[in-house]
């Protein structure tokens, strides 16, 4: 029988899922693993790429949207998961969408939604006067509970007096590991260091269960060093220029009282245990004007699923927008996946413009979270030298189309 332990696991690569999904996802993902295989190539990091073909035409094909078995596929086989988008206007429901990406969120049980905004190039944002220094900050979005879990119903659906509900579920556990790992970023990082990719590092604190494999299955040889799964690996550095981060907790505890009262509740006692650290609280309304008229005070904010939703994609418009945002959705020390944050783009979909950056840009984010220092931050050293040179799709204001910025990224960093 093959080998098919993932790395982490002693097997003798490190095995990358694919899942390209819907729409520009399916342009942008193939740039994606191009860049990854160009940058690892050379370096002898030994990888395998296995595509699935999850998504709405298998959906309306054959009713099938996240198969049975996918999830323990993916968890005990893969060390990590490239995503594309999905969404297809001949799906209105979204239903695939929901049971592919909230499935795999939820029951790989990925709780950090790692989404970080950094102006990689002054002239992309839209705020007058603002350059690279203002705009370098993570959203850390609860990715497993609150408003997306499903619960609710309808109520009379359908006549005059229907009645719909929406639940917002909030654990103790889940707010809990959200904060905790917001702080133990700040405390693992600093201002004024380079970060190397642009992953969140290090988590000590993970308070969810026991990693489902057995230790029968386990090899000898675990990848290292892999700052996500290693609390003592850090990225501060003791330079002079270095700063500790500033952390900013959001709710709307003034509106939301119950859910609003846990999040204080827990942010209190566990910023007690990082008295190095500055950290405050802001409601999300504020927060939202507050990033827009100075971005420059934030370093990270921690705050729940949906409003983590809004305000990152508020955050990734200060950088450039869409195409240039990507994300990680994280459970320390297993299976991770990393997608960009934005959806399939009907209207531009098969066009061949699509924008591939906040794809290679989450690449880079995976092969951080895997250990691979050098290479995570070749991808993103692309970008920015794209940037620079105006190698861009048209929604940059480039005149480039995607393979061409494809080639040129691939130029970058085989060398
Ligand atoms: P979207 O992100 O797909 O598009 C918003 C706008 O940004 C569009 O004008 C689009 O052309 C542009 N855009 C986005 N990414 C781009 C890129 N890489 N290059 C160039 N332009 C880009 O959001 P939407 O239109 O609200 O949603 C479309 C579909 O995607 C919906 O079905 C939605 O549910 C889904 N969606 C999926 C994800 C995901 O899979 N993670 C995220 C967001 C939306
Ligand atoms: C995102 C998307 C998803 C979300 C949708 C497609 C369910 O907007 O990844 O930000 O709301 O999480
Ligand atoms: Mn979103």
């Amino acid at each position: 029988m093959p080998n098919i332990l993932p790395l982490r696991y002693g097997g003798p690569k490190a095995r990358i899922a694919v899942i390209p999904g819907d729409g520009i996802g399916k342009e942008v993902t193939p740039v994606a693993v191009q860049v990854i295989k160009a940058a690892t190539s050379k370096r002898n990091r030994p990888l395998e790429f296995v595509e699935f073909d999850w998504g709405a035409d298998k959906y309306l094909r054959e009713k099938i949207s996240l198969p049975e078995g996918a999830v323990e596929l993916l968890r005990d086989e893969f060390d990590a998961i490239l995503f594309g988008a999905l969404g297809d206007p001949r799906v209105p429901s979204n239903q695939h969408a929901a049971d592919i990406l909230l499935g795999l969120r939820f029951k790989l049980d990925l709780y950090v939604n790692a989404r970080p905004t950094e102006l990689l190039h002054d002239r992309f944002t839209p705020l007058r006067d603002r350059t690279t220094k203002d705009i370098n900050l993570m959203v850390f979005r609860e990715n497993t509970e609150g408003i997306y879990v499903g619960a609710g119903g309808f109520f009379r659906k359908g006549t005059p007096d229907e009645i719909a509900i929406q639940e917002d579920i909030n654990s103790r556990k889940g707010v809990e590991r959200i904060i905790r790992h917001a702080f133990d970023y700040a405390r693992n990082h600093s201002r004024g260091t380079a970060i190397p990719g642009c992953a969140p590092g290090v988590t000590g604190a993970d308070v969810s269960p026991a990693d489902p494999i057995p230790a029968s299955r386990r090899g000898p040889a675990p990848l290292a060093p892999r700052s996500a799964t290693n609390p003592n690996v850090s990225s501060a550095t003791s330079s002079s220029a270095a700063k500790p981060l500033r952390l900013c907790m959001s709710d709307k505890s003034n509106a939301m009282t119950f859910a609003g009262d846990l999040w204080q509740r827990v942010f209190k006692s566990v910023r007690a245990e990082y008295p190095e650290i500055d950290s405050r609280h802001l409601f999300i309304d504020t927060l939202a004007m507050e990033l827009v008229r100075d971005p420059g005070q934030f370093d990270i904010i921690v705050t729940n699923n949906l409003f983590g939703d809004i305000i990152s994609d508020l955050a990734a418009q200060l950088a450039g927008g869409l195409g240039l945002a990507p994300s990680g959705n994280i459970h320390p020390g297993r299976t991770s996946l990393f997608e960009p944050v934005h959806g399939s783009a009907p209207n531009i979909a098969g066009k061949g413009i699509a924008n591939p950056f906040g794809a290679v840009l989450a690449s880079s984010m995976l092969l951080e979270f895997l250990g691979w220092n050098e290479e995570s931050a070749l991808l993103k050293q692309s970008v920015k030298s794209a940037l620079a040179e105006n190698v861009t799709t048209p929604d940059l204001g480039g005149t480039k189309v995607t393979f061409e910025v494809a080639d040129y990224l691939v130029s970058q960093t085989s060398n």
